[in-house]
C-alpha cells in the first residue's frame, strides 16, 4: 500500500504545545526533594487532589510506589539512587511532554542527583521544591518506623542517619513544614503551580 496519500493528520508528530492546548494547561515537573518523613508524599497527594478538583491533569510519581514496580530492582546505594532518579526523570519527561503537571516525590539526596534530573527533564520545565523539615522532626514523626530501625542498625545507609542529605541551596520553592499546616503548604504549592501552568 502506498503511503503517499496518507491523511494529513499524520504529517507531523504532535508536540508538547498541541497536547497543552487540548488540556488547557502547561506541562511541568514539580520536583519535591526532602528527607524521608518530611511530608513530601502527603503534600504531593494533597496537591494532586486540589489540582484534580480544579480540573487540572496531574500525575504523581512517588519513591515508595515506583520502587515496587519500575524500580523494584534498585536499593539505596549511591549508584542505585542515581539510577532510580534517572529512570524517574525520563518517566517524568514523558508525562511533562504530554502536557501533564508531573509531581515527583523523591528524597533525591544530593545536588548531583537533582542536577541529573534537571538536565534530563530540561531546566525550563523543572521546578525544584525543597520540603524542609528538620531531621529531628522527621525522626520524631517516624511515620514508617524506619528511623528507629536505622538508629538500631537494622537499616544501613539510611538518609540523614548514615547516608548524606544535601539540602538544596537555591530551590525555587521552599516549604518549611514545621511552621505550616498541611492545608497551608498545599495551598502555597497550588498557587505556585497555577502561576506556571497558565496558557497564554
Ligand atoms: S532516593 O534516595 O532514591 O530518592 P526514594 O525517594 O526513591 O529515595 O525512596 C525513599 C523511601 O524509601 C523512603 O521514604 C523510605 O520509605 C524508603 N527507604 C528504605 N530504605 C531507605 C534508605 N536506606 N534510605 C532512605 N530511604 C529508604
Amino acid at each position: 500500500m502506498s503511503t503517499e496519500n496518507i491523511h494529513p493528520i499524520f504529517d507531523s508528530i504532535l508536540k508538547k504545545e498541541d497536547k497543552e492546548k487540548l488540556l488547557g494547561q502547561k506541562g511541568l515537573v514539580l520536583w519535591m526533594t526532602g528527607l524521608s518523613g518530611s511530608g513530601k508524599s502527603t503534600l504531593a497527594t494533597g496537591l494532586e487532589n486540589l489540582l484534580h478538583q480544579n480540573r487540572n491533569l496531574s500525575q504523581l510519581l512517588d519513591g515508595d510506589n515506583l520502587r515496587t514496580g519500575l524500580n523494584n530492582n534498585l536499593g539505596f546505594s549511591v549508584e542505585d539512587r542515581t539510577e532510580n532518579i534517572r529512570r524517574v526523570s525520563e518517566t517524568a519527561k514523558l508525562f511533562c511532554d504530554c502536557g501533564i503537571i508531573t509531581i515527583c516525590s523523591f528524597i533525591s539526596p544530593t545536588a548531583e542527583i537533582r542536577q541529573q534530573a534537571k538536565v534530563i527533564i530540561g531546566s525550563e520545565n523543572f521546578v525544584e521544591v525543597y520540603i524542609n523539615t528538620p531531621l529531628e522532626e522527621c525522626e520524631k514523626r517516624d511515620v514508617k518506623g524506619l528511623y528507629k530501625k536505622a538508629r538500631a542498625g537494622e537499616i544501613k545507609g539510611f538518609t540523614g542517619i548514615d547516608s548524606p542529605f544535601e539540602a538544596p541551596e537555591n530551590a525555587t520553592i521552599e516549604i518549611k513544614t514545621k511552621d505550616l499546616t498541611i492545608e497551608e503548604s498545599v495551598e502555597i504549592l497550588y498557587k505556585e503551580v497555577l502561576k506556571r501552568i497558565k496558557r497564554k
